[in-house]
């Protein structure tokens, strides 16, 4: 399912945060969003999924989000937040188990399938044995998977990633970002994280998009947004642009 914007403006608190955004995700393709601190990456996901008022057109599938149901919209997308709050005494299982909750009918409980699909999901993301451990007894990482889990469970053609790979290790930053991938290519998923290891970034999405102070002021391959020039404007950070083994940019910071 194609994701479009197109002219999205943004204002919280008073303020304009996105100005006149536009970019298109196509099915089944991955695209990061880049950008410094504050430059709106969190607010465009949360538009995207139709939570914020705005001017401006946004589409998955050609549909309008904001128009729909909660719980059709949850069949549509998954959307896994930078700092969710979790629910306090919950266990892993029941938490991962939510996400299954657009398919239980009211009233009704969870069928055997979605805990099969729960439980799958939780030992795709190494879990299982976390599975009866209340949310609170997690560590930062543990806590980000189980998050992602949540998304996975609901098994929708798109997903929204806010930063699902900071507080990993790199173990888990490769599983993670592998089982995306492998998601993306079986089932046709259209995912956009955002993503502040620009090196990561550029090795798992298709296209980058670079936000700063609320405007795409770049887009296009890894290649073509991560230049030395672009990162000095953007971040004030200097760093060495080279080619990975396969072509794909690598960063490294540059010493003074
Ligand atoms: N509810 C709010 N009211 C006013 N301003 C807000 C609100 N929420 C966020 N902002 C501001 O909007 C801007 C964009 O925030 P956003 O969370 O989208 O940034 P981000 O690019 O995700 O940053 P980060 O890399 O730190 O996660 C920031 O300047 C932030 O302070
Ligand atoms: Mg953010």
């Amino acid at each position: 399912m194609t994701v479009a914007v197109r002219g999205l403006d943004v204002a919280l608190g008073g303020r304009p945060v996105l100005r006149g955004v536009s970019l298109k995700v196509p099915a089944g393709s991955w695209t990061a969003v880049i950008g410094p601190n504050g430059a709106g990456k969190s607010t465009l996901l949360r538009a995207v999924l139709g939570l914020l008022p705005c001017a401006g057109e946004i589409t998955v599938a050609g549909a309008d989000l904001s128009a729909m149901k909660p719980r059709r919209r949850a069949r549509l997308v998954a959307y896994a937040p930078q700092s969710p709050s979790l629910p306090v005494g919950m266990t892993v299982f029941d938490y991962t188990l939510l996400g299954r909750s657009p398919y239980i009918p009211h009233l009704g409980r969870e069928s055997a399938r979605d805990r099969a699909i729960a439980g799958e999901v939780l030992d795709r993301l190494d879990l299982t044995g976390l599975a009866e451990r209340p949310l609170d007894h997690l560590s930062g990482g543990e806590r980000q998977r189980v998050v992602l889990a949540r998304a996975l469970a609901q098994q929708t053609s798109v997903l929204l990633l806010d930063e699902p790979t900071t507080a990993l290790d790199i173990g888990h930053q490769q599983q993670v970002m592998e089982l995306i991938d492998r998601l993306r290519l079986s089932d046709g998923l259209t995912v956009v994280t955002t993503i502040h290891d620009l090196t990561l970034a550029g090795q798992y999405a298709d296209a980058l998009v670079l936000l700063s102070g609320g405007r795409v002021v770049a887009s296009g391959t890894p290649a073509e947004v991560l230049t030395r020039a672009a990162i000095q404007e953007h971040f004030q950070a200097r760093v060495h642009v080279l080619p990975g083994p396969d072509g794909r940019p690598l960063l490294s910071l540059e010493r003074p």
